[in-house]
């Protein structure tokens, strides 16, 4: 593994999932539970704010409480010492989950899908660090307009960050994908950019994604276990 320079790894909420945060699509996931249509589009804010902002704030409320677990460790591990193993190696953490356990394990991470902890003005555009309730309309720190709304993206929103993410998949001579069951887009879509572009693919998930065919290799079992063992190997050589 030690002949790779640039790593391009995107996780998705398969690990958090240790970390007890549901993922969406497991049996007993959170789309079980709630209909996306409700909560996760522009639609469904602007038809009830109320419900949405709820069901934030109960999953910002949540998320507050728990804490990284070896996988993320292990991910902030590589993303230290990934550069000192040699001139211009570079690691890029890709999250589709909004829960900050990579930062607070240690990792510098792109948020593609946006982040809990940041109410996004909608009037002014300021995105501010948050960890309260937003169901009762606090004013924006920056301008004072209750016009906040969770910074996170929903269905029919653009993601963030994609010239860094795509800048970041060119140049990537390994691309892994932890977690993440490859049934949404553009994130499923990855695998095969960084494919035709000539890297190569792992897969480190509990049971093949939807995406499965386009990796060179999966590994199945918990993230907990499989991204330590393929963290120290990529470390050892
Ligand atoms: N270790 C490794 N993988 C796991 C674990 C675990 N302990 N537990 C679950 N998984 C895997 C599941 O097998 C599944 O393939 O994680 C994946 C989780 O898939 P989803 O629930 O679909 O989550 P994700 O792929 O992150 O969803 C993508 O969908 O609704 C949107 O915006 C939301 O960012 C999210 C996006």
């Amino acid at each position: 593994m030690t002949q790779f320079r640039n790593i391009v790894i995107l996780t998705g909420a398969g690990v958090s999932a240790e970390s007890g945060i549901d993922t969406f699509r497991d049996g007993g996931g959170l789309w079980e539970r709630h209909r996306v249509d409700d909560v996760a589009t522009p639609e469904a804010f602007a038809r009830d704010p109320g419900l949405v902002q709820r069901f934030y704030d109960m999953r910002r409320a949540a998320i507050q409480e728990k804490v990284p677990n070896a996988a993320h460790m292990a991910l902030a591990r590589l993303d230290q010492a990934w550069p000192k193993k040699g001139m211009g190696r570079t690691v890029t953490l890709v999250t589709q989950n909004v829960d900050d356990l990579h930062e607070r394990a240690g990792a510098s991470v792109i948020h593609m899908h946006g982040e809990h902890l940041k109410a996004w003005c909608t009037l002014c555009d300021t995105r501010s660090h948050w960890r309260g309730p937003l169901i009762d309309g606090p004013p924006c720190p920056a301008c004072g307009a209750r016009a906040l709304r969770p910074d996170v993206v929903w269905f029919g929103e653009m993601p963030y960050h994609m010239d860094r993410i795509h800048a970041a998949l060119r140049s990537a001579d390994l691309f892994v994908s932890i977690g993440t069951s490859g049934a949404v887009y553009p994130a499923a879509g990855f695998v095969q950019s960084a494919r035709d572009l000539g890297a190569r693919t792992l897969e480190l998930n509990l049971e093949p994604s939807q995406g499965s065919r386009w990796f060179h290799e999966t590994r199945l079992g918990p993230a907990s276990e499989l991204v330590p063992e393929w963290v120290e190997e990529m470390l050892a050589g």
